[in-house]
């Protein structure tokens, strides 16, 4: 470890709601020299961050990319030589699809000291605000999470969605609409019943918040019908139906 560098914090600023950000996350922000965020970070949360701070947006959509992710990495190494603290704030928690470990990995190679601070992570909390639990003693006792992103020179393991649909009662799938027409016909050719409950949350614990309710035969449908669009979770399996019984709707 080289003695004259700062140290990068990955930080997670859980899913949108600023509420949702956890002490330890804001007292950084608060003490920052450089903050380098995420595109889908509430500007709630980037208000808390020190004044002095430099602010640097690293944001990626779908299609556009500020930043690339080797860039990003190299700006960390470059501050971290000249500013005590550095945090790399990143939507959700940083390690579960937010490319934190690779971030780190590449940290840690160049002689930087990381330190993480876990966040929400979407894939929970966007279906906790959709009243949509996860496992239940009566429908659920096992949860998987997947990436529905799946694109050419991809850069992940590819998807065993046979497995998956066999794997657990509730599968939350990240980063799955634009992938949907490919996604039903494999759990469904996997055996998994055309009416297996669905439900899509878009824009999840922020105020735009939306919701889209189907099964697996009717959903591709609904969402080309309005247009449906990212960020969005998919959470399937029996514990959708739980939402209407705890939104007090039946
Ligand atoms: C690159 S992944 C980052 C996940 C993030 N690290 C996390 O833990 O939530 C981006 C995907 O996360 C999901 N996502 C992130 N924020 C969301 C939100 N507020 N509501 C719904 N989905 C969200 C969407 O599936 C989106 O395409």
């Amino acid at each position: 470890m080289q003695p004259d560098l700062g140290k990068v914090y990955l930080v997670g600023a859980g899913p949108g709601d600023p509420g949702l950000l956890t002490l330890k996350g804001k007292a950084l922000l608060e003490c920052a020299d450089v903050v380098v965020y995420d595109a889908l970070i509430s500007p709630q949360i980037l208000t808390m961050i020190n004044p002095q701070a430099e602010q640097i947006p690293a944001g990626k959509r779908r299609g556009r990319h500020s930043l690339g992710q080797s860039e990003i990495t190299q700006l960390l190494v470059e501050k971290a030589k000249t500013e005590a603290i550095v945090v790399r704030l990143k939507g959700g928690d940083p390690f579960v699809f937010g490319r934190g470990g690779e971030e780190m990995q590449e940290l840690v190679g160049a002689g930087v000291s990381v330190e993480v601070v876990p966040g929400v992570t979407s894939g929970i909390a966007a279906p906790a605000y959709a009243k949509i639990p996860l496992t239940h003693r009566d429908y659920s006792s096992s949860v998987t999470f997947v990436t529905g992103h799946e694109s050419a020179g991809k850069y992940r393991p590819e998807v065993n969605w046979q497995a998956i649909a066999h794997g657990s009662e509730t599968i939350v799938i990240y980063m799955g609409i634009h992938n949907l027409p490919y996604i039903v016909p494999q759990l469904l050719t996997a055996g998994l019943s055309p009416e297996t409950p669905v439900a899509l949350i878009r824009w999840g614990t922020f105020p735009e918040q939306e919701e889209l309710v189907g099964t697996l035969s009717t959903i591709v449908t609904q969402v080309e019908a309005v247009a449906f669009e990212a960020p969005a979770i998919v959470v399937i399996g029996s514990v959708v139906n739980l939402r209407a019984i705890l939104s007090g709707n039946s």
